[in-house]
């Protein structure tokens, strides 16, 4: 008996990395999966590579069930088809997972067209479309009169939570699906639906070069880098356990999780004159709302 029993879940960029974690703690959880990947390299570019058919041979291998799907989650209508051919195929579908992602890093102001579009489209549009199609069939099954415990889990990042110098098409779209998980959240919880992020660090070919995990870990020693580590949240989140948990963001760091919150009110400033905020009076008042001196100067307080 595994906690996704009877479960079907659809992952998105689940040929490689973190997707294919997530696969296949899905797989031995119970659940039935949907490996979508279109096999791209780390900028979008189309290699040739099948790693959707490898994820689903090794699913299959170990006795669970796979199918694979080769989509760009780009495509609004194979996004939509998804969603139809998994509920044809399968009766349901419970869960989706959207974790594809690219990366085209350069410094803002070097930044091309073409670089933003491609990373707020993989990133934020398939996120979107996928959820849209989804959210959409939870409804109509809701309003038949069927049970829907339908689960959203969308991937940000700390470069969208905290930002990062070098990813702004990056950030702008993790960011973007941290507000799309909290709107999700809202929209469909009358329907059943729970919508939550995770925000994971891997060693994948992503993150090549940076210092993530352990590259002297033994066969045996916890490795903080290792994918795996966030899919154990991802089946909690999917589970029927978590059906009383939405619109959050949970922040994986090795064998540690974060609970996040979004943006808090610091501190407030009401107009002395009771009508709108002059910039004469905010020359004085907003020094003070950060704790800094007029002329600039720390006063130790805030930051
Ligand atoms: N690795 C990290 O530390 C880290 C940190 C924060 C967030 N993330 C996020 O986790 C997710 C997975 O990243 P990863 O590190 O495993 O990267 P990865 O490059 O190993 O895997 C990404 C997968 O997405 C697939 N993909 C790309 N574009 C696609 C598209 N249009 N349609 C379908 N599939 C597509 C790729 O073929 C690839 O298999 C991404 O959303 C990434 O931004 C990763």
């Amino acid at each position: 008996m595994g906690i996704l029993d009877d479960k079907v879940a659809i992952v998105t960029g689940g040929g490689r990395g973190l997707g294919r974690a997530h696969c296949l703690a899905l797989a031995a959880a119970g659940a039935t999966v949907v490996v979508n990947d279109l096999g791209s390299g780390i900028h979008g570019e189309r290699t040739g590579d099948s790693p959707a058919d490898e994820v689903v041979a090794e699913i299959t291998g170990l006795g669970g069930q796979a199918v694979a799907n080769h989509a760009s989650v780009t495509d609004w209508a194979a996004t939509e088809a998804m969603v139809a051919d998994t509920v044809a195929e399968f009766g349901r579908l419970d869960v989706i997972v959207n974790n594809a992602g690219i990366v085209r890093d350069r410094m803002l102001f070097s930044m091309t067209e073409a670089e933003f579009d491609a990373v707020i489209a993989v990133h934020l549009k398939g996120t979107f479309a996928l959820t849209r199609h989804a959210c959409a069939y939870w409804r109509e099954a809701s309003k038949r009169g069927e049970r829907v415990t339908g689960r959203v889990v969308n991937t940000t990042s700390g470069t969208g939570l905290f930002g990062n110098s070098g990813q702004s098409n990056y950030g702008a779209a993790k960011a973007g699906i941290a507000g799309l998980t909290v709107i999700t959240a809202l929209e469909m919880r009358k329907y059943g639906v729970t919508a939550n992020a995770i925000s994971p660090i891997a060693t994948t070919r992503m993150t090549a070069g940076l210092p993530v995990g352990r590259s002297d870990a033994a066969e045996g020693d916890f490795d903080p880098g290792d994918p795996a580590n966030a899919s154990g949240v991802v089946v909690y989140l999917a589970s029927d356990a978590a059906s009383w948990l939405t619109g959050q963001v949970l922040r994986i760091e090795g064998n540690r999780l974060n609970r996040l919150e979004g943006w808090t009110i610091a501190g407030v400033h009401p107009s002395r004159s009771g009508g709108a905020l002059t910039p004469d009076e905010l020359i004085e008042a907003v020094p003070q709302l950060y704790g800094v001196a007029p002329a600039g100067r720390a006063t130790g307080v805030g930051r």
